[in-house]
Formats: structure tokens, C-alpha cells, sequence
């Protein structure tokens, strides 16, 4: 490959692991505090990004609850998703399915109708202005118990046409998928699209949880999967789509160097694995970055690139139609 960023860059891509509260920029945090009344631990943007340096899961997420707290009025969830949406259509994202987590906003008194509107007023202006498309997935966090998930969805359904389906994220060790069973067939019931964090920090287990009891369509991470071959040889065979976050997985420690990321060993495994930012603004880059660092580090070829943009389009929550049509587009790049 002549210029793997330049080729990166050019390729028409779908993101389908992106937490929106994650890609909340240091910059827009202290803006926000500042505009909300809210006051932060940090004395700088610079200070807060010397805080980004983490052990492992849980030490990210106790940041990322804390950077939440300056998301308070409708318009801060709407510069939020516009800023995400601005930067993924930038970088060639032609589609994308965004998480975000409402219990992490009704905890701490924010209504979940301030983040519902705010979210679907960008997400409209962005589809209008940057011609990408967007939908939404509603996250329960694994950390609290189902009875919280169960009244989250209860709410959420006065909004249900402006969500496609539910996930489950947070702290993953001591959360098995199990805990979340009833929620789960619950929201299959109403048509919803499921999909689950599992085999990030998590045992294969969770994987298989994920897969039997929730009845899911796609993995979040599932790298731990690889642990087990009869586990990998069923993602394979059923072609279940596993979203992959190679820079998170670095920042979280979930491997220790990038050439030792299994993005390689899983696509060996006929795996569809995706590739994804996660939460961009905590982990030094969006899903550009996230492409560069695997093909840098494992030595891509072109052809690895354009299975991966290729998977993420085929993953995607569309219709065959509209799949095709990105499909089409992305041969249509690869010619060039
Ligand atoms: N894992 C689990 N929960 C999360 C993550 C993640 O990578 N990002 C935001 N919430
Ligand atoms: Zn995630």
C-alpha cells in the first residue's frame, strides 16, 4: 500500500461501537462546565488528559462517570453527538450506531427526555448536514441491577421509535450477561435489536451468556473469545459480528502492545470482526486512528482494510438495500 492513511482515510466505513458520552473532548468538558456551573478536578484540559492513563477497565469509567457530570440541559447531549458526528463524517464514517448509556444520566437527576432529545435533534441535523446516516442503541450499565434496566426501558418506550435496540456495558467482571436475562427478552419482545459488551475483561463465558441467554446479534470486544476454540469456531460458523476497538483495548490494558492485538488471529478465524473507537475522546483517536494503529502494528494489507470497512457495513442494523448501496460505494472506492 502507497499511503495506508491516505487509503484509510478515503475508505467509506461504518462505526458500530461508539459510546457517545465517550467522545466527549476535553475541550467540550471544561466548555461545558463552565457553561453548566460545573466545576471539575482538573485545573486545565492538559491536566485532565495527564489523567487518562489507565489500568484497566474500571479505572476508565470512573473517569468517564465523572466527565459526565457537565451533561446536564438538552443542548449540551446535542453539541455532544453534533461534535461526534462532525468528526466520524470527516473521517469517511458513512454510517453510524451509537450507544448511549441514560442511567448514567437519570442517576444523577438529568431526565432521560433531555438526552433523548438532545441526541435525536443532532442526529437529524447531522443525517441532514453530513449525509451519513445514525442510528441509536440504548446501554444498560451492568454495575446496577436489572430492576434499574427494567425501569430504564420502561421509560425509554415512550421514545421507542428513536432507538433500534439495547446493549449492555460498564464494569463486565462479577456482571455476567445472565443478570440482565429478563430485560434482554423483554426488549427482543419489542422488536429491538440486542448486542452486549462481553469477553472484553470478561471470562468466554460471558461470550457464550451473551450469545445463549440474551440472545444477542453482535459482540462488543469479545477478544477473550479466542480463549476458547470451540467458542471461536461458533462465532465463525454463525458469522457473529465482533466490534473491536484496537486503541481501547491498548489504553485498557486488554492487551499489553499493539502487536499483540488478536485482530489478526481473529480475521485467520473467519471471524467478522469490525473495527471501532470505542470511546475516541479517552482513547487517543477515532476509528481512522483505530485503523492506522492495527494496520502499522500487524502489517495490514489493503485487502485485510477493505474486509474490515467491508464487515462493518455487513454488521450494520440496515437493510439489505441500504447495505448494498454501501457495499457498492466501497467497491466503487477500491477500484479507484
Ligand atoms: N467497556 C465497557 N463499558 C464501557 C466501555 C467499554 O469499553 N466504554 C464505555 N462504557
Ligand atoms: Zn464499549
Amino acid at each position: 500500500m502507497a499511503d495506508p492513511t491516505h487509503f484509510i482515510a478515503g475508505l467509506p466505513k461504518a462505526e458500530l461501537h461508539i459510546h457517545i458520552e465517550g467522545s466527549l473532548e476535553p475541550e467540550l468538558m471544561f466548555a461545558l462546565a463552565e457553561r453548566n456551573g460545573v466545576s471539575l478536578p482538573y485545573v486545565n484540559v492538559d491536566a485532565l488528559r495527564q489523567a487518562y492513563r489507565f489500568g484497566n477497565l474500571q479505572d476508565f469509567l470512573d473517569l468517564y462517570y465523572q466527565g459526565m457530570s457537565v451533561l446536564l440541559h438538552e443542548q449540551d447531549f446535542y453539541d455532544l453527538a453534533m461534535a461526534y458526528l462532525r468528526r466520524a463524517a470527516a473521517q469517511n464514517v458513512r454510517h453510524a450506531e451509537i450507544f448511549f448509556d441514560p442511567q448514567g444520566h437519570t442517576e444523577r437527576g438529568v431526565a432521560f427526555k433531555t438526552v433523548i432529545d438532545g441526541l435525536w435533534r443532532a442526529l437529524k441535523d447531522a443525517e441532514r448536514e453530513f449525509g451519513i446516516t445514525v442510528q441509536l442503541i440504548l446501554c444498560f450499565l451492568r454495575h446496577l441491577d436489572e430492576a434499574s434496566a427494567q425501569r430504564t426501558l420502561d421509560e425509554a418506550l415512550s421514545w421507542r421509535d428513536r432507538f433500534i435496540g439495547v446493549g449492555l456495558d460498564s464494569s463486565e467482571k462479577g456482571h455476567p450477561p445472565s443478570k440482565f436475562q429478563r430485560v434482554f427478552a423483554r426488549a427482543r419482545e419489542l422488536g429491538l435489536k440486542a448486542v452486549a459488551h462481553a469477553g472484553e475483561e470478561g471470562p468466554p463465558d460471558y461470550v457464550r451468556e451473551a450469545l445463549d441467554l440474551l440472545k444477542v446479534q453482535r459482540i462488543d470486544h469479545g477478544n477473550r473469545a479466542l480463549e476458547d476454540a470451540e467458542l471461536t469456531a461458533r462465532l465463525a460458523r454463525e458469522q457473529v459480528p465482533l466490534t473491536v476497538c484496537p486503541l481501547s483495548n491498548l489504553r485498557l490494558c486488554v492487551v499489553s502492545d499493539m502487536k499483540q492485538h488478536p485482530l489478526r488471529r481473529m480475521l485467520q478465524a473467519n471471524l467478522v470482526v469490525t473495527l471501532n473507537s470505542d470511546d475516541p475522546a479517552y482513547f487517543g483517536g477515532y476509528v481512522n486512528e483505530n485503523y492506522q494503529a492495527v494496520q502499522q502494528a500487524l502489517d495490514l494489507t489493503r485487502d485485510d482494510i477493505a474486509i474490515l470497512a467491508r464487515n462493518g457495513f455487513k454488521a450494520a442494523f440496515l437493510d439489505s438495500a441500504a447495505k448494498q448501496r454501501h457495499l457498492d460505494a466501497l467497491d466503487a472506492y477500491l477500484r479507484t
